[in-house]
């Protein structure tokens, strides 16, 4: 099949957790991490999410730094990659920072979502994609999104989206931030069980500020 090349990037604490207990944000990384974080946004096509992660944080999912967000547009291309949000049953409010009209917006429901619902989110000016049944299927996505053009795609998380790519065998790359900081208990970076376990070779590790980040490369990729 063809699909885009795709790499995951998150921050997690030393106990393998993304959120705190309450399921809330919490800085994990550091200034430096971030600027690494912008720099793979605007390298890529198009960033993901899953409708967890707009719930819990809001993110806008825009290249932050305006010099990168130039250098894409004298390459041609717009100045922030595609949004891309996993929303099964169209739950997305319509206030998200992630709708707004200044920065193309694809919502991947499933056949369950509220048809109702969806055309209030397409009156905005945002596409959606209908594909799959009950859940969002990664497969398919993946095919039209490099049928549309997408060659690089960033998986942002949360912990069961990062689940779902890894158990479907798609991903080319995994980047983890690991920061100083445990939280006990809270969103896994992986979410959700992996039968057979995926197994991945780590490629790289550097320091960055206060933590590090690793790079792996899944075995069944
Ligand atoms: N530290 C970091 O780097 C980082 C980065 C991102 C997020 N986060 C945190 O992660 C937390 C959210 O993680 P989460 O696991 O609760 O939610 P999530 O992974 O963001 O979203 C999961 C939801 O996406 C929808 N979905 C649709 N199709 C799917 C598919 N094929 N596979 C998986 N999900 C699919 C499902 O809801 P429906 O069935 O309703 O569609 C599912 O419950 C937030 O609290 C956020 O702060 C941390």
């Amino acid at each position: 099949m063809k699909k885009p090349f795709v790499f995951i990037n998150a921050a997690m604490g030393i106990d393998g957790r993304i959120t705190d207990w309450k399921r809330r944000q919490v800085r994990i990384s550091c200034e430096e991490d971030l600027k690494r974080v912008d720099v793979l946004r605007a390298e890529s096509d198009a960033v993901l999410v899953g409708i967890g992660t707009v719930l819990a944080d809001n993110p806008s999912l825009k290249v932050k730094s305006e010099k990168l967000r130039e250098e894409r547009v004298k390459a041609g291309k717009s100045p922030n990659p595609l949004r891309v949000v996993l929303d099964s049953k169209a739950r997305i409010p319509l206030n998200s920072r992630v709708l707004s009209t200044d920065t193309e917006t694809l919502v991947v429901v499933s056949e369950i979502a509220d048809r109702k619902k969806l055309m209030e989110i397409e009156k905005r000016g945002v596409k959606v994609l209908v594909c799959g049944k009950n859940k969002v299927d990664i497969q398919s996505l993946l095919k039209h999104l490099h049928d549309t053009g997408v060659r690089k795609l960033m998986v942002e998380g949360g912990g069961r989206v990062i689940s779902s790519f890894l158990r479907e065998g798609v991903v080319d790359r995994v980047y983890v931030y690991v920061g100083g900081i445990a939280f006990g208990e809270g969103v896994s970076l992986v979410e959700g069980r992996l039968n057979p376990p995926v197994r991945l070779e780590l490629l790289n590790v550097s320091k960055i500020g206060k933590g590090i980040v690793m790079e792996w490369k899944p075995e069944n990729a």
